[in-house]
């Protein structure tokens, strides 16, 4: 018996882990091991020996199984220690260097604009990005035979044979979010419709997906006189340059009527571009008088209401304030090109404090 608990409570010593501890109580205290080995030929002994035997395998089997737990806990306590010591994190270190994140440009334009319009009795209003071909083309009096279709190279939602929804695209222009408003609010309105729009287009100075800003003003008595004053105001804050001019030139869109795509006057000096001086002339958006078409397309009645509309590119307008070169870096998530051309966090554009810091 003592060769036998020598024996065990050695194994017990070494076992490395539970389930050598396991193999070792099965081993000895197990239905089938040793000590009940032993406790078996207690059936063959007299009753005197039994009496001195028996006692003793019990106080045997006891000692083993409370060796077995005590090794048992001790493994359970190495285990925490080893990995209380492994995750151990020294909370006094100093931290990682604090690295500021930045308001990407477009975020910051789409910010400025928002603050000149709202001075002038624009609201922002909203759309999504992907639409039905109604709201990016027919309620825009776009006819679907109409080349202005493939000309805004239009990105389709894929439809299986058989599905008869009708069709969506990846919006193409900020217009249909004209159609929405008119459609919720009614007139008069007030509005600017900032965001992300999509062509199949990529260079220089076009990516698949750009971002614009729509204006949209109707009411009784808006004339092109309107339209040319608020853009010349939006300019001359955008670019803080007092009395920038604009062109008008004739140009043709199905939702306008008349229509016409506007410059403003910038000058080239050693290769730098000037907006506001000069006689120079910078292509920066389309507009016109909304087509009756789509007032009524929208539920508004043309014969009572009238009113201006045009369509900005944000990005475009980012890169000549901030004489960024490269349409495709805004897309591309540098982080050194977010931190040279980024804006600090802190600096919320306003028309007091000026736009752009
Ligand atoms: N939707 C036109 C475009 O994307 C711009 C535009 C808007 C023109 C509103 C006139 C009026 O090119």
């Amino acid at each position: 018996m003592d060769d036998l608990k020598d024996k065990y409570l050695a194994a017990i010593a070494n076992a490395s882990d539970e389930s050598a501890l396991e193999d070792i109580r099965v081993q000895a205290v197990g239905k089938k091991g040793e000590v009940a080995l032993k406790m078996r030929e207690l059936g063959k002994m007299t009753p005197e020996e039994r009496q001195i035997v028996g006692p003793k395998l019990n106080a045997l089997k006891g000692e083993i199984t409370s060796a077995i737990a005590a090794k048992k806990a001790g493994l359970a306590d190495a285990a925490l220690d080893e990995r209380l010591r492994s995750e151990w994190l020294d909370v006094t270190l100093p931290g990682r260097e604090r690295r500021q994140g930045t308001i990407h440009p477009v975020s910051q334009v789409t910010e400025e604009v928002s603050a000149i319009f709202a001075d002038m009795g624009f609201s922002v209003a909203e759309g999504p990005r992907i639409d039905t071909d109604w709201y990016n083309f027919d309620a825009l009096n776009i006819p679907s035979h109409h080349p202005a279709r493939a000309e805004m190279d239009t990105f389709y939602m894929h439809r299986a044979a058989g599905d008869d929804r009708p069709p969506h695209v990846l919006r193409t222009h900020t217009s249909p979010v004209q159609i929405r408003t008119m459609e919720k609010t009614g007139a008069p309105l007030r509005i600017i419709c900032p965001g992300g729009v999509y062509r199949a287009d990529y260079d220089q100075t076009h990516t698949p997906m750009f971002h614009q800003v729509e204006g949209l003003a109707i009411d009784k008595d808006i004339s092109m006189a309107n339209l040319k004053w608020v853009l010349e105001e939006f300019f001359s804050a955008f670019f803080e340059v007092e009395g920038i001019k604009t062109r008008f030139r004739a140009s043709h869109f199905p939702f306008t009527e008349p229509s016409a795509e506007v410059d403003i006057q910038c000058s080239w000096v050693d290769g730098q571009l000037r907006i506001g001086e000069g006689d120079g002339w910078m292509e920066v958006l389309g507009s016109g008088m909304v087509h009756p078409k789509v007032l009524q397309a929208a539920g508004v009645d043309p014969y009572e209401y009238q009113g201006f509309a045009f369509g900005m590119g944000i990005d475009r307008i980012a890169m000549l304030k901030y004489g960024i070169p490269d349409l495709r870096a805004f897309f591309d998530s540098d982080l050194r090109w977010l931190r040279h051309y980024g804006f600090a966090s802190l600096d919320q554009p306003n028309l007091h404090g000026g736009l752009s810091r």
